[in-house]
């Protein structure tokens, strides 16, 4: 008898509460209340076992249906609180599905990426393979191979960033940054044979003054063709070439004002260096040409036969030319920049605009 108060009262109690709630958590929290392990309609079916035998059949036949009763319950529930979170939901947070997409945001190379991509592309169509050496240097590669020994004044046309004096290269050699990509030259030649030709892309450094058109890190392209009869005309035509290409706008062909004027390097003879008319102004002169209307591009040469012999080939059987392109200042020529720091400042909204 008192089991049956007590599932009536149970019944009547768990109705009103799962009628009342409003909320899935408090709504879990009645069903564990009352069916949970310890819930309060579980306890009773355990009892049941204690009761007379007379009454367990009928008291156990009304648990199990008020437990079958209450479980039906709190599902239909669930689902009513659910489809009310769902509706509230679609109100504020409605999509809009025919709203056309918005193109999310992509990078893209660095401006000095391009430059040195689209290089490498023209250089390759003409022969030449994409070498690249270490930017860490020792002092044989850098100057001693390269026809500048110790204590040659030439040393002074770089200003070098040496490395600790304890730092040393396995044969003791004192290590620099390098302050131009020729050193790939000597490194190159010593491992392969003529006939050769590649191309250097690759940063070096200089402890110097900045301006307008100088940095103290800044990128090098390095040129080398070495063969049987080379002489300075191959030079020119390749340079042309590629000047014209790489300044050559989709549709037409632009003309390009380059000029030789002889330079001094020691490991070339003769030396000169190439000038472009300055992009930035039209020639007319500017801060970045320091008001000449021309910009030198470029240091080249003949390999000197000492460079030969310091990479262990013969100067009688080969000639060859060599040059040394400032990458940076092709960038600037290519898009009129005045300002070659704006490369390295890290400055969205210039770089935004290639
Ligand atoms: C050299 O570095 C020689 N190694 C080039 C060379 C190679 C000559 C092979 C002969 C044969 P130079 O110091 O002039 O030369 O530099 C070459 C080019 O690098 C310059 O013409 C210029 O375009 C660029 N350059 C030089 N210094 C800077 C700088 N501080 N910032 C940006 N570009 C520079």
């Amino acid at each position: 008898m008192m089991a049956k108060i007590d599932l009536k009262l149970l019944r009547n109690q768990a109705q009103k509460a799962i009628d009342l709630t409003k909320d899935l958590k408090e709504l879990n929290d009645i069903f564990k209340r009352y069916l949970g392990k310890r819930g309060q309609l579980t306890q009773v079916l355990r009892s049941l076992e204690k009761l007379p035998e007379t009454k367990r059949a009928k008291v156990g036949k009304e648990a199990n249906e008020l437990k079958s009763f209450l479980r039906i319950k709190c599902d239909q529930k669930a689902r009513e609180i659910k489809e009310k979170i769902r509706k509230e939901t679609a109100k504020t947070e409605w999509i809009d599905i025919t709203r056309p997409g918005e193109r999310p945001a992509l990078g893209h190379l660095h401006p000095l990426s391009q430059v040195k991509n689209k290089t490498e592309e023209i250089f390759q169509l003409m022969g030449f393979s994409v070498v690249e050496g270490p930017e860490i240097e020792n002092e044989w590669y850098n100057f001693d191979a390269l026809n500048i020994p110790k204590d040659h004044p030439a040393r002074d046309i770089w200003d070098t960033l040496w490395l600790k004096p304890e730092v040393r290269s396995p044969n003791s050699q004192r290590l620099l940054l390098r302050t131009h990509t020729s050193p790939v030259q000597i490194r190159y030649m010593e491992k392969n044979n003529p006939p050769l030709r590649i191309i250097v892309p690759g940063r070096v450094f200089r402890h110097e003054a900045t301006d307008a058109s100088h940095e103290i890190n800044f990128y090098q392209i390095e040129g080398l063709m070495v063969d049987k009869k080379i002489s300075v005309a191959n030079f020119k035509a390749i340079i042309q070439h590629f000047f014209q290409q790489f300044f050559s706008t989709p549709g037409g062909e632009k003309s390009i004002g380059i000029r030789l004027r002889p330079g001094y390097f020691p490991f070339v003879e003769p030396g000169f260096e190439v000038d472009m008319i300055c992009l930035a102004c039209g020639g007319r002169g500017c801060s970045v040409c320091s008001q000449t209307g021309w910009l030198e591009m470029m240091g080249a040469g003949m390999v000197h036969p000492n460079v030969f012999k310091a990479a262990g080939l013969n100067p009688k059987n080969w000639q060859g030319f060599a040059f040394g392109m400032g990458l940076d200042r092709l960038a600037m020529m290519k898009h009129k920049i005045n300002d070659i720091r704006l490369f390295y400042s890290g400055d969205l909204r210039f770089l935004n605009q290639f």
